[in-house]
């Protein structure tokens, strides 16, 4: 059990590609969940992908029930949420996208403080393992297809920010740069 460091963005490691697991039931994939659940619920998010800890592997969890002003109950002692509804998403594939869209106003704990909208497909059929290494599949809608998405194009080096205009990314990254990375 441990804290992570998180990558902040612009990173080379934020940027590659992912590495499917060989084995979601092992003991290095459970240690491995249950340093980032300690990295997420920290920060705290409601949403981390390995490799912004690091780690160049298919894995990420979401708490999305941490949304909606859950925050103001937190125990800034301990900062841990009243309940926690953790998923784990290890080889996650999408099977299939909706042609409908929707809005969301996105963020990142690699990119703090930087809150964009972007748009995605509103719903998604999803293809994934547990850390059991039981096979699932199911469709997902509104915030957590959003949060899916987000957290699944960290595993392809891909960030919120790639969904905005280049001028914009330039700022972002002096912004970041500047603060974070003296
Ligand atoms: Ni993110």
């Amino acid at each position: 059990m441990a804290i992570r460091e998180i990558l902040i963005y612009p990173d080379d490691l934020l940027a590659q590609v992912a590495m499917p697991v060989a084995d979601p039931a092992s003991d290095e994939i459970k240690a491995l969940v249950q340093d980032m659940a300690d990295t997420m619920y920290n920060a705290p998010g409601v949403g981390l992908a390995a490799p912004q800890i690091g780690v160049s592997l298919r894995v990420a969890i979401t708490d999305t029930d941490w949304r909606s002003g859950r925050y103001d109950e937190i125990d800034e002692d301990k900062k841990v949420a009243p309940e926690r509804n953790l998923k784990v998403w290890i080889n996650p594939e999408f099977l299939w996208h909706s042609d409908a869209l929707q809005t969301f106003e996105e963020g990142c704990l690699s990119v703090p403080e930087i809150y964009e909208d972007i748009e995605r497909p509103a719903a998604v059929r999803l293809r994934w393992y547990d850390l059991q290494g039981v096979q699932h599949e199911k469709d997902f809608e509104d915030f957590l297809a959003v949060a899916l998405q987000h957290e699944f194009d960290h595993l392809d080096g891909k960030l919120f920010v790639d969904y905005l205009s280049p001028l914009k990314r330039k700022m972002i990254r002096k912004k970041l740069v500047k603060f974070y990375k003296k």
